[in-house]
This record gives structure tokens, C-alpha cells and sequence, in this order.
């Protein structure tokens, strides 16, 4: 299918977005500590449906190994993909909370967006790694238009992080999204030749950084799903499903 998306299919992925955006902002007011991590996703999966949608994320990927809720809930070391279960926040952890869904039209178009906030009170350093991280996905909409090359805007990202003395994770990449939950071009928050692909205007992508405050190599956990830092250092992350245009970037998840 097209990468381009229709003036339709934008105005349902506008609707699905900014739903998206009011759903995630009600999670994120719910990660205060004592509360567990299963406790999120349960809300991620009843707004989602009081909303009409329908949570993306679950069921997605390999048949022996689908992926189990409707939310991604990723603590300190855990980069991105952590699976909600019995683990109960407390003061002091950074929690990523990634959140996909499934519009209701005849199609069904899928928008993507994730923010990490802290729980309770957290350390300067935490701060400042959330702080940067979405400082990096504002690299990311200051450079976005039709016509650019990614990888001179993974080039910009990369040296923004790098500056502020922390890493960028290279194994893990942003995407285009709309149609399906994972679509082309990948997008690497480093620079890479591999990658150079050109933008136009039209095309939906899934910008999302993912920064740690220590070395950048992972390791997948025995879930098979969460990512975590080789070195256990603390990573943050942000996402937004955002719209080409001829001059710039539309943020849908807002
Ligand atoms: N935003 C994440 C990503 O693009 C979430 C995917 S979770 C999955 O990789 F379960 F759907 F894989
Ligand atoms: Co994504």
C-alpha cells in the first residue's frame, strides 16, 4: 500500500491522534507510585475502547509469542516494549508508557504515540534524560518536511543527545505508521547511510526517540518483548505520529 496518505485518511488519523493524545495524558496522571503497572494498561484498554478504538499493540507480532496489552509500560532500565504485569511503581522510577490504536472507520488507520514521566519524586539526572529525550523528538519536528533525508535529521538527533553527554539507541527505530502499525522507512534516531530515504509530503511517521543516560546497547528480556539497557542504565523515550507537509510537520498526536 501507498505510503501517502489520502486528505480522508488524514482527517480520520487527525481524529485518532489527538484521542490518542487525551488517552495517554489520563495515563500518565495514573502513574503515581503504589499503582501497578497492569493497573495502566487495564485504563490504556478501557479508554481506548470507551473511545470507540481498539488497542493496537495487543496481539501484535509472532503467533507463539503475541504481544499481551494494549499498553507498553517500560521502568528505568527498560527502553521500550515492557510488558505490564505485578510490578508496583514507586517514588524515584521513570515509567515509559507507549500506547497504540486502531481507528474505527471502514480501513481501520493506526496512530502511535509515547511519553516517559517520572513517578513521584525523581532524581536530577532522571529529570534531565526525560528532559533531553523530548527535546530530541522536538529535533526531530523543527527539521521535518517533504523533500528532506532522514538520515540528516537522524544526524541532528543523534548530535543533540550526544551533546548533552547521553546515547542514543541504534537496534531500536522509528516508522511509518498509518495503514499498519509498523510501515517504511525506518527511522534511526543515529546516522546511518543505510537509511537515507527522502520525505514527502503526505507521509505518516512514527518519530521516537529512545535515549540512555549510558551505553546504547540492549538486551531483550526472558518475556521476549522488553528491552532493556545492556549496562542497566536508565533509558527515557517519546513518540508522536506525525503528518508530512510541504514546508514542515503536523504533530496528529497532539
Ligand atoms: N511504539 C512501539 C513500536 O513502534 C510499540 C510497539 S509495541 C508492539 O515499536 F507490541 F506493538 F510491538
Ligand atoms: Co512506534
Amino acid at each position: 500500500m501507498s505510503l501517502l496518505k489520502s486528505a480522508d485518511e488524514i482527517k480520520i488519523l487527525k481524529q485518532g491522534g489527538k484521542i490518542l493524545a487525551g488517552i495517554i495524558k489520563k495515563i500518565a496522571k495514573a502513574a503515581k507510585p503504589g499503582i501497578t503497572t497492569r493497573e495502566l494498561d487495564e485504563l490504556a484498554e478501557r479508554l481506548i475502547l470507551e473511545n470507540g478504538g481498539a488497542p493496537s499493540f495487543k496481539g501484535y507480532g509472532e503467533k507463539n509469542n503475541p504481544y499481551p496489552a494494549a499498553l507498553c509500560t517500560s521502568v528505568n532500565e527498560q527502553i521500550v516494549h515492557g510488558v505490564p504485569g505485578d510490578y508496583i511503581l514507586k517514588s524515584g522510577d521513570i515509567v515509559g508508557l507507549d500506547i497504540g490504536m486502531r481507528h474505527p472507520n471502514a480501513n481501520g488507520l493506526y496512530t502511535d504515540m509515547a511519553v516517559t514521566v517520572g513517578v513521584g519524586k525523581i532524581n536530577e539526572k532522571a529529570k534531565k534524560l526525560i528532559k533531553v529525550t523530548r527535546k530530541a523528538l522536538d529535533v526531530w519536528l523543527k527539521n521535518i518536511k517533504s523533500g528532506e533525508d532522514i538520515i540528516q535529521i537522524s544526524a541532528k538527533v543523534q548530535a543533540y543527545v550526544e551533546k548533552e553527554g547521553f546515547s542514543v539507541i541504534r537496534e531500536l527505530v522509528g516508522h511509518g505508521v498509518g495503514h499498519a502499525v509498523h510501515e517504511q522507512p525506518a527511522i534511526p534516531n543515529y546516522f546511518s547511510p543505510a537509511f537515507s530515504f527522502k520525505l514527502k509530503e503526505g507521509m505518516v511517521l512514527a518519530l521516537e526517540p529512545m535515549v540512555s543516560a549510558g551505553d546504547f546497547h540492549i538486551l531483550v528480556q526472558n518475556d521476549n518483548w522488553s528491552v532493556i539497557t545492556r549496562d542497566h542504565s536508565l533509558c527515557a523515550h517519546f513518540e508522536h505520529t506525525v503528518l508530512v507537509t510541504e514546508n514542515g510537520c503536523e504533530v496528529l498526536t497532539k
